[in-house]
């Protein structure tokens, strides 16, 4: 009582849909909601220009959050839900990326780099270093269990032909490998791989593929193609992609910057079902130099080219491109059209943790002249932003769906012994098509209850050609469940894509995945990637990105208050980190014992909830 009166106390507006909110106060308090959103949540056009355009992001035709990086800064250092990736990231860099970096460059300042025992004795240090900060659920990964990681480097496994093609399988971007067709719209094309191909260089292809093959006749290139035993790595992306001045200029001593090129590697499915190298083209024009499999310098060189080519379009078109931009952008629209109550809401929340903070507090720095890019692409910084502006210019909404990545590779399941994308993550794509239709099928009885979700319409809306993000292919209108159940799908499995591309290799070993390559005078040596300072801050920082973890699959069960949404979200959590990575961690056991490589980073004690590092 307060004096006369009494003090009433009203009912907490619950998890519901938008139509479903019968009371006045609880209707009031999502418009509330969606005004406090919107006022941080701003995104631009390309027409917002001079102040009213706050962000510095660098790719102007790309709809972003219109803040100014200071004050982001600031918000999500003080934003409750968001603040505990930042304190992460910032504690992580403050010792990682700085003591134990300033520690590692002088401890290695005499050493050349100029050999494989130089690179591990430096990539042995900065995997020790990881360990050194004893805080595993944040800052570890699966190559530092050697009981159940296939290791390749020490060893010099990965000099090995056969674990160079088998690793196209299964480690970072490992839908690379494509089956040469005579279709338009599956693998590659065999004319136009034709039209590409150096035919009066001195390689005789058919005799290649033929020895490559292994099936005791001669075949022609067009014959293996016939037989479905014709594959190759190429990216289109990398065409005519010139270098940018280099960082290193003078510091290499006699060796030089090597020009970008782009690469094409043949490979064949042998008879035993193999992925085999036949040969590598060193550009992509018909006069380009072409090698065939031998013990050479020059033949380690040309894997290694087509390596840094994997690397330069994983880094640019998949990694920043795809993800941290094309995915971030569902993560900052949600905020301006659910209320705090929407069960999507509280879904989205979580599985965007990070994603909007981390890339717009980092891409003006990471796209900088003298900054780690700059540093360690010989593209430097123009030409990764070249690749990433073309993902965004590629965007079509779906096409990295797992049935429709695999079916661009034209590889099919069981067509080699063992593809570890394609099987792991036909697993996961499963968990994921059960958890949003369960998901739905709580919270839309019928499938007008979607349609009729002003929320859901207005996001789609936004999202759609028809909007001002315009993403090609998103639904302007989601009409029903089932669709309802796909769109949040797809949103959700850039998280997977995300990875196979930040966590799909670890440890970086630069011998075999270089991100810039040298020639010496005397080319002697394909190893010299720059002086030793240059080394220990590439590994340190792809070693870092590679090993945070702020949060796992579905973990967050226990955070919902909802309780039919708690329910659904612990029963995904059980069953990815039950039954399926039991199964991973079994296949993965058996990849080890035949010396393959596993796809760890796809078992779920290692999936991440969000993209946000
Ligand atoms: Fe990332």
């Amino acid at each position: 009582m307060f004096g006369k009166k009494k003090c009433r106390i009203d009912e907490e507006c619950e998890i519901s849909l938008p139509q479903d909110d019968y009371s006045d106060k609880c209707k009031a308090e999502r418009a509330r909601d969606m005004l406090i959103a919107r006022a941080w949540y701003q995104i631009t056009t390309p027409e917002l220009t001079g102040s009213e355009r706050r962000t510095e992001f660098p790719l102007t035709t790309v709809p972003w959050l219109n803040q100014a990086e200071t004050s982001a800064k600031f918000y999500y250092a003080v934003e409750p839900f968001l603040s505990r990736h930042i304190t992460l990231l910032q504690a992580i860099n403050a010792v990682f990326r700085g003591q134990v970096k300033s520690q590692l460059i002088q401890a290695f300042a005499d050493f050349k780099v100029d050999n494989v025992n130089d690179f591990k004795a430096i990539m042995k240090a900065v995997n020790e270093a990881v360990l050194t900060l004893k805080i595993p659920h944040f800052f570890d990964n699966p190559s530092l269990h050697p009981d159940t990681f296939t290791d390749l480097f020490y060893n010099d496994a990965w000099m090995q032909d056969k674990v160079f093609s088998q690793s196209l399988l299964a480690n970072d971007l490992p839908w690379s490998v494509k089956k040469v067709t005579f279709s338009d719209t599956v693998g590659i094309n065999f004319n136009d791989l034709l039209s590409m191909l150096n035919m009066e260089g001195g390689v005789d292809f058919d005799e290649e593929i033929s020895s490559c093959y292994g099936g005791g006749e001669d075949i022609t290139l067009e014959q293996a193609v016939e037989k479905g035993v014709l594959f190759a790595v190429y990216f289109s992306q990398l065409n005519d992609l010139k270098n940018d001045p280099d960082y290193h200029a003078g510091q290499t001593g006699t060796a030089t910057l090597d020009e970008n090129t782009s690469p094409i590697a043949l490979l064949c499915k042998t008879e035993d079902k193999e992925l085999k190298i036949a040969a590598i083209q060193l550009d992509y024009l018909p006069t380009s130099i072409v090698l065939t499999p031998d013990t050479s310098l020059e033949w380690m060189k040309a894997k290694a080219t087509i390596n840094m080519a994997k690397t330069h379009v994983q880094t640019g078109y998949y990694h920043l491109g795809n993800c941290h931009i094309l995915a971030t952008i569902f993560c900052t629209t949600f905020r301006r059209h659910f209320g705090t109550k929407h069960p999507l809401y509280e879904v989205l929340k979580h599985h965007c943790e990070g994603s909007t903070s981390m890339i717009t507090l980092s891409i003006k720095n990471l796209l900088s002249e003298g900054n780690f890019i700059h540093a360690g692409f010989g593209i430097g910084v123009n030409g990764l932003r070249d690749i990433t502006q073309q993902s965004w210019d590629d965007r079509y909404f779906g096409q990295l769906d797992h049935p429709k990545l695999m079916e661009q590779t034209g590889i099919k399941k069981g067509e080699f012994e063992s593809y570890p994308y394609l099987e792991d993550g036909e697993l996961l794509w499963e968990e994921y098509s059960k958890f949003t239709t369960e998901l739905v099928d709580t919270f839309y009885y019928w499938d007008n209850d979607v349609k009729n979700d002003e929320e859901l319409q207005s996001y789609a809306k936004e999202l759609s050609p028809e909007g001002i993000i315009n993403f090609t292919g998103f639904p302007s209108k989601i009409e029903d469940k089932k669709q309802l159940a796909e769109v949040l799908r797809s949103i959700l499995w850039y998280n997977i894509i995300h990875s196979a591309v930040n966590y799909g290799t670890p440890p970086p070993f630069l011998p075999n995945t270089p991100p810039k390559l040298y020639t010496d005078e005397e080319n002697t040596s394909f190893l010299s990637l720059g002086n030793s300072h240059h080394v220990v801050s590439v590994s340190v920082i792809a070693n870092q990105l590679a090993s945070v973890r702020a949060n796992r699959l579905m973990a967050y069960y226990d955070k919902v208050q909802d309780k039919k949404l708690r329910k659904v979200v612990r029963k995904s959590y059980t069953r990815l980190h039950g039954c399926i990575q039991k199964t991973l961690e079994e296949r993965n056991a058996e990849r080890k014992k035949k010396q393959k490589s596993g796809a760890q980073y796809l078992e779920p004690k290692w999936l991440t909830n969000s993209i946000h590092v």
